[in-house]
């Protein structure tokens, strides 16, 4: 595989989305060539409102439709970029999943992770960076809460101690990144993260 595989992840209202478009536009500017896309939505259109709007969904048929969503975005856009050649910048992957379904839900991570196996066809990113925020932060952030935000402040401290949890696991991959200070200083702290994966 030639290019390189950069996720986001963090509590909704981190600003994901927009440091993953500052990052874009930086790399380009190097003359990096960049795919920028996102979870939920990135391999199917249609699952994000069912996932967002739905008022019920049990945990499992929930993560079963974001894994239908990433073996799709997996297959038609991830790998096919990677072997482009570019960087391949995703808002979200399969650690939302961990974190939400797994520390959010309950659901164990052991199955999380067996049914991830085949829909990722093992595929992890080269570097996580998690835009770590306190709960109660994030909450006053959201302004208008989807199914999964609305679900309060317990719920939102369980992601984000899972969040901590898998990047404690894996030292390696992640980069953990205070989000709690001004755009422009969570984007130089990301920039200067990276510095050295630059070619
Ligand atoms: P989000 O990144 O917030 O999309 P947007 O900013 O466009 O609304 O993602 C939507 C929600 O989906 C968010 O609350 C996190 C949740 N989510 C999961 O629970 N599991 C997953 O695997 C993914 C990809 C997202």
């Amino acid at each position: 595989m030639k290019g390189f595989f950069l996720t986001l992840e963090g509590l909704d209202g981190s600003g994901k989305t927009t440091q993953a478009r500052l990052l874009a536009q930086f790399l380009e500017g190097k003359g990096i060539g960049v795919r920028l896309t996102h979870e939920p939505g990135g391999g199917l259109k249609g699952v994000r409102d069912l996932l967002l709007k739905g008022k019920t969904l049990s945990p499992e048929a929930e993560y079963l439709l974001f894994s239908a969503d990433r073996a799709e975005h997996v297959r038609k856009v991830i790998l096919p970029a990677l072997e482009e050649g570019h960087w391949v910048i995703s808002d979200r992957y399969l650690d939302s999943s961990l974190a939400y379904q797994g520390y959010g839900r309950g659901l164990s991570l052991s199955w999380l992770l067996e049914v991830a196996k085949e829909v990722t066809l093992g595929l992890k990113p080269h570097l996580t960076l998690l835009l770590d925020l306190p709960p109660e932060e994030a909450l006053r952030r959201v302004t208008a809460p989807d199914r999964l935000e609305g679900e309060g402040l317990d719920f939102f401290r369980r992601v984000r101690q899972g969040y901590l949890e898998l990047a404690q696991a894996e030292p390696e991959r992640f980069l953990i990144v205070d989000a709690a200070r001004p755009v422009e200083e969570v984007g130089a702290a990301i920039r200067s993260g990276i510095q050295r994966l630059l070619p």
